[in-house]
């Protein structure tokens, strides 16, 4: 028993001094390195490793940044082998000191699957305020990434790169994590465009209206917004003289935003002809509202969309019907149109595969295979069976599916505000060889709102949706 006493007061004493040792040795550096070995690696910390890195800080041969990113990218990790859900959890638990929130873990999940490598992921933990937090309480202070951007910048880092500007040039501040997170996610999704950020967004911010800016300064913003360079002599003449003349700043934005030198600078971020996976998924998903049907992207046999709804509009040929979100925005837009002095009638909406079969060969009785190619879709390959489409015409029923429909006034009223009832002019004049189908004034496809909007703000009111995704059509199956 004595024997046992003696040992356990032993061990104690032992434990007791090596508990002093490890005070006296520890300085923040120490445990934080300890931390990341316990929950990056999920291990403690061997002597020689813990002391590698602690004189790699201490002798400032890296930064907190770069010792993290060591951790994160080591062979040991490599070999773990983990998942994005398990990555996942390992940066909110090392980086945050917290376990993930579901929709925090998802969110980040969906992130990386889609559109960030874990590189990048580990670079926006480390931006983090809780991260800045859980330094300091180690007594480390993490200067920030100066590191110039990679040079093989992928287009997020461009398009990233785009939205910090805003924030540093439109607020004048450093943009925070969840507000840089926000625009550039709606951006990755063509949920906006570059344009449609500064001009309704940033540049009308109560933030950027508090600012009172010389009209030197104004130009200095447009020019480092837009075109990440400062003015050249005569440029910044012109637009100081525009501004003196008080003409309105929305014009102003809307010309750099427009300006052929910050298109070409969107388009070197691989702007314009980027797809990711998140958005070909949506493409390519029969239910989602931005499912393509064209002649190189072929619908499910005999697929019919589930919930069809007759819109609460007026109906020639009989009831027609479409997907409920469509024919609620159908409906909103036949509403303002009326508000305008106009009344139009819902002509064909959704059509079943057998019902295009018959359609697609009466055009064929009258034109041949080859005239009814042009404007008509062969079955299983039309719009009209996805329940999004609707052609529209006047309710007294003049040129009702006739190229002398363009000319009336509701045409041009259909054309100019579908946009914002979510509704694209599908079949634009001039882009036959884009979408496989001659111009139809008449065709209106819903693509929601925010997509409507950002499709428009990008290309223009004949703007197509192969053009504006960056998918296949043309004429020929
Ligand atoms: N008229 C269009 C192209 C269709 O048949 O779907
Ligand atoms: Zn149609």
């Amino acid at each position: 028993m004595k024997k046992i006493m003696k040992l356990c007061l032993a061990f104690v004493l032992a434990l007791s001094l090596c508990n002093i040792q490890i005070i006296e040795a520890n300085n923040g550096i120490n445990e934080f390195v300890r931390r990341l070995y316990k929950e990056c690696l999920n291990r403690n910390a061997d002597a020689n490793g813990l002391q590698y890195w602690v004189n790699r800080i201490e002798k400032k041969e890296i930064s907190v940044h770069e010792m993290v990113q060591g951790f994160f990218f080591s062979n040991e990790m490599n070999k773990a082998n983990l998942n994005v859900w398990q990555w996942t959890d390992r940066c909110y638990k090392t980086l945050l000191n917290r376990k993930a929130d579901a929709k925090g873990k998802e969110y980040w999940v969906n992130i990386l699957i889609h559109k960030m490598s874990r590189r990048e992921m580990l670079d926006q933990f480390m931006q983090a305020n809780e991260f800045k937090k859980l330094c300091e309480s180690y007594g480390l202070k993490v200067e920030q990434n100066t590191k110039p951007q990679t040079q093989n910048t992928t287009t997020g880092d461009a398009l990233k790169d785009y939205v910090v500007r805003l924030y540093r040039n439109v607020l004048g501040r450093e943009a925070d994590s969840a507000g840089l997170e926000h625009w550039f996610t709606l951006l990755m999704e063509k949920r906006t465009t570059p344009y449609l950020v500064a001009t309704e967004s940033f540049f009308h911010s109560a933030e950027f209206n508090q600012r009172s800016l010389s009209s030197q300064a104004l130009v200095n913003i447009l020019y480092a917004t837009f075109l990440n360079r400062t003015p050249d002599v005569q440029g910044n003449a012109y637009w100081l003289s525009r501004i003196n003349r008080k003409e309105s700043r929305d014009a102003i934005i809307h010309d750099f935003a427009t300006s052929v030198e910050f298109k070409s600078l969107m388009e070197k971020t691989g702007w314009k002809a980027r797809s990711n996976a998140y958005i070909a998924a949506r493409l390519n998903n029969v239910n989602d509202i931005l499912i393509v049907a064209n002649k190189k992207h072929k619908l499910p046999d005999y697929y019919e969309p589930t919930g069809l709804v007759a819109p609460n509009v007026n109906h020639r040929n009989g009831t027609q019907f479409m997907r409920p979100e469509a024919a609620r925005a159908l409906e909103r837009m036949f509403a303002a149109a009326r508000q305008a002095g106009m009344y139009l009638i819902a002509g064909s909406g959704y059509r079943s595969y057998a019902t295009q079969v018959s359609t697609y060969n009466y055009w064929a009785s009258l034109y041949g295979y080859a005239g009814a190619d042009r404007v008509s879709a062969r079955a299983g390959y039309s719009e009209h069976q996805t329940g999004l489409a609707m052609d529209i015409g006047r309710d007294d029923g003049y040129a009702y599916l006739d190229t002398a429909f363009e000319y009336t006034a509701e045409a041009q009223w259909l054309k100019e505000n579908a946009y914002r009832f979510g509704f694209i002019l599908r079949y634009p004049k001039g882009k036959e060889h884009i979408t496989g189908y001659s111009f139809e004034s008449w065709h209106f496809r819903y693509i929601g709102e925010d997509y409507a909007k950002a499709l428009v703000s990008e290309g223009g009111l004949e703007y197509t949706m192969e053009e504006y995704f960056g998918f296949e059509g043309g004429v020929n199956y």
